[in-house]
């Protein structure tokens, strides 16, 4: 009899992008260019990191549980009620926080494949049956198919918009011919954690939308991406303040702490540092676009800050080659996609490197 929840033996952790520091010792580099995690290569914000430095001086002190200014203030952005938002460590804990608040053993789930691999790992671990419903030859969520798999028992419908690793959205008639046909008992959750990189586009559905007409819906975003905080962990949810109030009851008292909270609010003030962003990575984005087109590589159109892209070679032997070379990008056999890599966008000198050194990776082989 094992000691460990039964759930755990079949679980595979989460593989995340290589860190840095263990390219550096392992290949003997000391420089990196990282391109796997769609981190914003801008950094954060200044106003965030000011606001930091002023509140290190108190980080004796418990944070705010309940993250009142930064809920405040996203409910003054988006034009919600304060309790329709909770903040959570990262997105992961919303995602996380979404499973636990509705999983019962025996639910089933379903969400696409190949996305986030969260929902899996967050959903499977206490007792839900994942149904995996793979990407149309298009990269598109099977919403067919999902409808066709729904039934009494299906608790939650994760919809990745935009998709990670593939980069592309869902359109809006697409996510209202899913929502049409949704039972009122399911939770849809639309992780919207490149919101930013999509809203421009007409065709890209804000699921505050959604949840407007259907409150068993929730909307995951973060400040990992745009506002470049991903190593202070914010991320953050809108539904009905039904569905926040149960989810906050297991959030963990004080789960965004004092540096987080007060660099996330100030991160919502500094629009320059977000226009910056958007103009670097269309920058960054339509170089790797020029190369992959010469190149004959197919790549998917994206909304977001990375890119996924057919390398017409093995992926693994592609992230080996690039690694030796000092840079870091997520290979698509991890999501069995053999020929394919997801690589985030860049500074420009970060994009003319990974770009020289991947010219090099495929007149190698
Ligand atoms: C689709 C998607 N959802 C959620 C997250 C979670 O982000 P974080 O926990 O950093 O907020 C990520 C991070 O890569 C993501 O790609």
């Amino acid at each position: 009899m094992s000691i460990f929840r039964k759930e755990l033996a079949n679980l595979r952790a989460y593989v995340p992008g290589k860190p840095i520091e263990d390219v550096m010792r392992a290949y003997g580099l000391t420089s990196i260019v990282k391109l796997a995690s769609n981190e914003n290569p801008l950094g954060p914000s200044k106003l965030a990191v000011e606001a930091i430095k002023k509140e290190a001086d108190h980080i004796h002190i418990y944070p705010d549980g309940a993250a009142l200014d930064l809920r405040v203030k996203l409910a003054e952005k988006y034009n919600l009620d304060v309790n329709q938002i909770l903040i959570g460590s990262g997105g992961e804990q919303i995602i996380k926080l979404v499973a636990h608040t509705f999983v019962n053993e025996g639910d089933e789930v379903i969400f696409a494949t190949p996305s986030f691999t969260l929902y899996d790992i967050m959903s499977s671990h206490i007792g839900a049956k994942c149904i995996p419903v793979p990407l149309t030859e298009d990269f598109k969520h099977d919403f067919d198919r999902f409808v066709e798999l729904i039934n009494e028992k299906t608790k939650i419908v994760y919809v990745c918009n935009p998709n990670n690793p593939t980069g592309n959205i869902m359109t809006k008639d697409e996510v209202w011919s899913l929502v049409e046909r949704l039972p009122e008992t399911c939770i849809l959750m639309l992780d919207e954690a490149y919101f930013e990189y999509a809203v421009h586009d007409p065709e890209y559905i804000d699921g505050l939308e959604v949840l407007k007409k259907r409150p068993h819906t929730i909307i995951l975003r973060t400040f990992s991406k745009v506002a470049g905080l991903a190593g202070l962990r914010v991320g953050y949810a809108f539904s009905s303040s039904e569905i926040i109030r149960e989810m906050t009851k297991i959030k963990g008292v004080f789960n965004a702490n004092r540096l987080a909270q007060v660099a996330a609010v100030a991160s919502l003030e500094d629009e320059e540092h977000l226009t910056k962003t958007l103009q670097l990575n269309r920058e960054s984005l339509h170089l790797m676009k020029n190369y992959f087109t010469k190149q004959h590589m197919r790549y998917v159109e994206t909304h977001t800050n990375f890119i996924w892209v057919n390398i017409n070679m093995s992926s693994k032997v592609a992230y080996e080659g690039l690694l030796r070379k000092g840079v870091i990008i997520r290979p698509g056999f991890l999501w069995d996609f053999e020929d394919w890599i997801r690589v985030s966008s860049g500074t420009m000198e970060q994009t003319e490197i990974f770009l020289k050194a991947l010219d090099d990776v495929v007149h190698e082989k």
